[in-house]
């Protein structure tokens, strides 16, 4: 990054944004509204360009992974059972003086209400109390508006993988390990929006759900589990056996894998926290959950100075909590069964066998009980449980890496936000502002330039560039202006190459550059001369 992050440093983004049709404000003409925003025309490639590369990655670039595309709306049934009738809510306090409402952990700083990208201090007030109050949107289904047509906008995309889970597994024909992957919108009614698109009321997802065998079948499938050496090794893992990974293995594993997908759109290692929740931090079905954490020019700052970044992805260990509850709720079975396990148990010895079984009902005994199962119950359904675990049958875990689309998009505007120093028309230095996006996330691949508008060889020639490379990247045609401006411009939104059509490409100069092209590079300023017929092939190996 060119410069320090800085308060300035985002308040030029948002400007930038704002300029070059990134980001609006929602319904703006009507003044806004809080904690929504519109995509404008290069917004919307970007985050199109963010949401394809995650599917292509955890999808079609995987044996293990299959898609859903569920509804918004959803059984409110679903909503109790996975929790967020009851639990999804931040306290909330209101301010006796000046009537404003705050997320009880957040009353030092909300957005300033004319420009709600920026954080201003907030009232000095008496507060209330805090007191809890639910996130989900609610509306009505149907034409009668009672309590029975409650239904809500879905706070998170996951809930839907999980009541798919086994039309999914019947009709893709894949076994456990498997992943469900989804993108979509998700709804939250935050008390406080904050820093620009980062805490919003609407915005987008990209959740895998990865389901795994219970600890106590891979070790009677594999004999052991992955040693805490082996989970090492776990991150270089497909295509390797990872028959006896438990969830360890198969977490951190995830962790690695999303921070890889971090650095091949173009954020650094180091601009990112890998942030391992402490245990009271924990949900209380999770086994372990890591945030990845970018480093926003907003974030607070730690005693040393160090940015400590905000979160961008979750990657929790969710055991079989959700699968569970939805059994419990619908009194649908979600245990799967595996041959694998089936064939290898009575092969184990009797010891092993009576240990895997007492650990397995000893899981299902805490999960039951926590959940307000009557003890009784709960014992004769966790026995039941492990009686079906040595027959081959179990409830799968989950691995859960959810992703927010929005917030990456931010995250990437910021990262490449740079200023430096470039020679304008008469070889004197002005500031350049540069997006140095990644080219695989950039709205815009190529920009084409005929290098004067009234020649119509050259402008003829540059369509036919253009008509090229079109099918395969998104082109941007420009032919008006010096062509110095028509360079900054494309430079202010991030695309990586410019080609221009010249008296050269005509031939006028000799016929060795006939047909050939200069191609700029937007980080470097470099030009190289390119033959036309080189020019696709050349293009797609730098942008994918
Ligand atoms: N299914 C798990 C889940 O929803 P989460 O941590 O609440 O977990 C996952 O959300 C991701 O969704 C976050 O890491 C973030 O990227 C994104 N996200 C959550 N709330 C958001 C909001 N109000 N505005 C923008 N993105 C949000």
């Amino acid at each position: 990054m060119a410069e320090a992050n800085t308060g300035d440093r985002m308040e030029k983004i948002v400007s930038l944004c704002k300029r070059r049709g990134f980001i609006f404000q929602s319904s703006e003409i009507y003044g806004g509204i809080n904690g929504f925003w519109d995509y404008g025309p290069l917004g919307t490639e970007l985050k199109r360009n963010i949401r394809d590369y995650w599917w292509h990655t955890m999808t079609r670039q995987r044996e293990d992974v299959a898609g859903l595309d569920a509804t918004i709306i959803m059984h409110p049934q679903i909503w109790k059972a996975s929790g967020h009738v009851d639990t999804f809510s931040d306290p909330m306090v209101d301010c006796k003086t000046c009537k404003g409402r705050f997320r009880a952990d957040q009353t030092a700083e909300i957005p300033c209400p004319q420009k709600p990208s920026k954080m201003v201090s907030a009232c000095h007030g008496e507060k209330t109390a805090p007191r809890a109050f639910n996130l989900m949107f609610q509306t009505c289904v149907g034409p009668v508006q009672d309590d029975s047509a409650i239904a809500y906008l879905r706070p998170e995309t996951a809930q839907a993988i999980f009541a798919q889970f086994k039309n999914i597994l019947e009709t893709s024909r894949q076994k456990v390990p498997f992943g469900i992957a989804q993108v979509g919108k998700a709804f939250r009614n935050e008390v406080t929006p904050r820093n620009f698109t980062f805490r919003s009321r609407e915005f987008e997802q990209m959740e895998l759900e990865f389901f795994i065998r219970p600890d106590e079948a891979v070790e009677a499938i594999a004999g052991h589990l992955a040693s805490a050496a082996d989970i090492g090794q776990c991150q270089t893992a497909l295509g390797n056996d990872q028959t006896d990974w438990g969830w360890e293995a198969w977490h951190k594993y995830w962790v690695e894998e999303r921070i890889r997908f971090y650095e091949s759109i173009g954020l650094p290692r180091q601009t990112l926290v890998e942030y391992w929740q402490k245990p009271e931090e924990l949900a209380h079905y999770a086994r372990a959950t890591v945030d990845i954490l970018y480093k926003f020019p907003f974030s607070k700052r730690d005693a040393q100075g160090e940015l400590m970044g905000e979160e961008l992805e979750g990657i929790a260990a969710r055991s079989d909590f959700d699968l569970s509850q939805h059994q419990r709720s619908s009194g649908k079975s979600m245990t799967v069964f595996d041959e694998e396990l089936k064939a290898a148990w009575p092969k184990l010895e009797p010891a092993k066998q009576a240990e895997l079984k007492e650990r397995y009902y000893q899981n299902r005994l805490q999960y039951l009980s926590k959940t307000g199962e009557a003890p009784d119950k709960a014992e004769k359904l966790a026995r039941e449980d492990a009686e079906a675990l040595t027959k081959g049958y179990y409830l799968p875990h989950v691995i859960e890496p959810s992703a927010g689309a929005d917030r990456l998009a931010l995250a990437l505007i910021c990262n490449a936000y740079s200023e430096d120093q470039a020679p304008d028309e008469k070889g004197k230095l002005e500031t350049r502002v540069v997006l140095r996006f990644h080219p695989r996330i950039a709205p815009i691949k190529v920009a084409v330039f005929p290098l004067l508008k009234n020649k119509p060889e050259l402008v003829k020639k540059a369509r036919e560039v253009r008509d090229l490379l079109r099918p395969w990247m998104n082109v941007f045609y420009d032919e008006a202006g010096a062509i110095g401006r028509r360079y900054r411009r494309q430079d202010e939104i991030g695309t990586p190459f410019g080609v221009t059509i010249d008296f050269d490409t005509l031939g006028e100069k000799g016929p060795e550059l006939k047909d050939t092209v200069t191609l700029r590079d937007r980080d470097t300023m470099q030009q190289e001369r390119v033959k036309i017929s080189e020019l696709l092939p050349l293009l797609l190996g730098r942008i994918r």
